[in-house]
């Protein structure tokens, strides 16, 4: 994708605002998973303002319907609010002040997470925010290749690393198909998350209802007594 397909990948390269800090190929991701939302009042979170660039970036690709929201623990950014602009103040690691901002903003339709990629604010950031992202909402975890890097908690399978902590989140996104009821069952994430997404460096999370997954089957059989399909209901 190039910038002729893709409106935000141009805003970047001919930059009219502020300084604006992501990874090239993220936006092929952003574009594929965010166009639903354009032209919609939608709310978006961003964690992380840095100079403010990105914030400005979404609003001229959501128009003037959406309601832009970034949160940065360091203060000097409140300078950056601006029309169409919030800016909070807060640290995303902090429980706490997650739960106060699901309870001020309502409903978030996009969660984005840019903000300083530890281990811990990654993770918190999701458990904290998950349940405050509208059921048909979008979360981005960005620069997860710091699960890979020491300094930043992570480290190559480093049980606490966010990229292991989104494996188990693969798990429960199978757990209706769970066999070891003992190990895993669905629980409120399986049953609100239609996909998760794996990209260098971007993990997706697309929500959305997802009762459990009934088999089916159409056509005519090929070879007599023979329909029986392994896909079939796992009900214990
Ligand atoms: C990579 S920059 C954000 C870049 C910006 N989103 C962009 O695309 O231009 C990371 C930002 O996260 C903020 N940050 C670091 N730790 C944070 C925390 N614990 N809570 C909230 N923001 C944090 C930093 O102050 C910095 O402004």
């Amino acid at each position: 994708m190039d910038a002729t397909d893709n409106p935000l990948l141009a805003y970047f390269n001919a930059n009219p605002g502020r300084l604006i800090d992501k990874w090239e190929h993220y936006f092929d991701a952003y574009h594929r998973h965010l166009a639903r939302f354009r032209g919609r009042p939608v709310t978006l979170v961003e964690i992380g303002v840095f100079h403010g660039g990105s914030l400005q970036m979404w609003k001229h690709y959501f128009g003037d319907q959406a309601r832009i929201v970034g949160v940065d623990i360091n203060p000097r950014a409140l300078q950056l609010a601006e029309p169409g602009i919030e800016i909070l103040i807060g640290d995303q690691a902090d429980p706490a002040f997650l739960q106060q901002l699901a309870a001020k903003l309502g409903r978030i339709d996009i969660l984005i997470d840019d903000g300083g990629h530890t281990m811990a604010q990654q993770i918190r950031t999701l458990q904290g925010l998950y349940p405050a992202v509208a059921d048909d909402g979008v979360v981005l975890v960005e620069d997860v290749h710091t699960s890979y890097w020491q300094d930043y908690g992570g480290g190559f399978r480093n049980p606490y690393s966010f990229i292991e902590f989104s494996k188990q989140l693969v798990d429960q996104l199978n757990g209706w198909h769970s066999r070891d009821t003992h190990s895993f069952v669905p629980n409120e994430f399986t049953q609100r998350t239609r996909s998760i997404h794996y990209y260098d460096s971007i993990v997706v999370f697309e929500k959305g209802a997802h009762p459990r997954p009934r088999p089916c089957q159409s056509g005519t059989p090929s070879f007599e007594g023979d329909t029986f399909t392994s896909l079939g209901p796992t009900t214990r």
